[in-house]
């Protein structure tokens, strides 16, 4: 895949997330941004209200995806009211404009013990975010909060259609079955370590810094600008 230019003046570019003046994303060749770390913040239960947003954006062929049926707007806040976040992890990238990218579900799946104990990732991310490497990032992502929590195994249920889920599914190293319409795939996973928790902990506290800083560096600006034109 060869790389187009950049539009350097896109909010998105510093992430690798810039689009084409015609609305397509910019795909990057996969070395250009292979080593390109990107923040993933841990979200929250107050972040409930942007989880729901980021679905709602989704469209209905992503929505089924995503979820395996056509999920409308009592489902998906359902959904999202019942994510259990003390039980379950749940991360996201934000754009540069505080837009919440794309967002993953690492969920326990505390009933599963047929390859011992098991965590289920799904994952979404906006059309303007994909082919960029983010939903491999969450993926890898969710590998290693899925090892700190002691899971021995990593869970992807997809329909057997959804080619990028599985080709990043595939990438990470999961078996993946096909079953008619529907496919899974699973990881076995390593022991977590030291180095596992250390990561974990140095990218949360990263990307929440950075998030923190953006964020108030964004609205003092803002504050400045009111402040100049009110007094001029
Ligand atoms: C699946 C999804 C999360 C992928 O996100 P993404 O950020 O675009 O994924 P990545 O960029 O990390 O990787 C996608 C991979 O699939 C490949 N891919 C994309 N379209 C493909 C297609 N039609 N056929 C085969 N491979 C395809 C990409 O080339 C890339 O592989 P590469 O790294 O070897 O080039 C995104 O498409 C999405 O949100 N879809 C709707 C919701 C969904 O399906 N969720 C998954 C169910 S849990």
């Amino acid at each position: 895949m060869t790389a187009r230019k950049t539009e350097s003046s896109s909010p998105l570019d510093k992430f690798g997330l810039a689009h084409h003046a015609d609305g397509g994303p910019i795909r990057h060749a996969r070395n250009e941004h292979a080593h390109h770390w990107v923040p993933i913040r841990d979200l929250r239960p107050r972040h409930r209200r942007r989880i729901l947003d980021h679905l709602l954006s989704l469209n209905e062929r992503d929505r089924y995806l995503r979820f395996g049926f056509l999920a409308p707007l009592e489902q998906l806040s359902r959904y999202v009211a019942s994510i259990d976040f003390r039980r379950d992890e749940v991360f996201g990238i934000f754009s540069r404009r505080f837009q919440l990218l794309a967002v993953a579900h690492l969920a326990a799946m505390p009933g599963v013990h047929v390859r011992g104990s098991a965590m289920e990732f799904g994952v979404s991310v906006l059309p303007e975010g994909r082919g960029k490497g983010l939903g491999l990032r969450l993926f890898q992502h969710a590998i290693t909060h899925a090892r700190n929590r002691g899971a021995s195994h990593l869970i992807i249920h997809a329909l057997a259609e959804n080619a990028p889920m599985l080709r990043i599914a595939a990438k990470a190293g999961a078996t993946v079955e096909r079953h008619g319409q529907d496919a899974e795939g699973w990881l076995k996973l390593p022991k977590d370590t030291v180095a596992t928790h250390l990561d974990s902990s140095l990218q949360s506290w990263a990307a929440e810094a950075i998030y923190r800083v953006k964020y108030w560096t964004a609205h003092f600006s803002d504050w400045l600008r009111m402040l100049v034109s009110s007094a001029s």
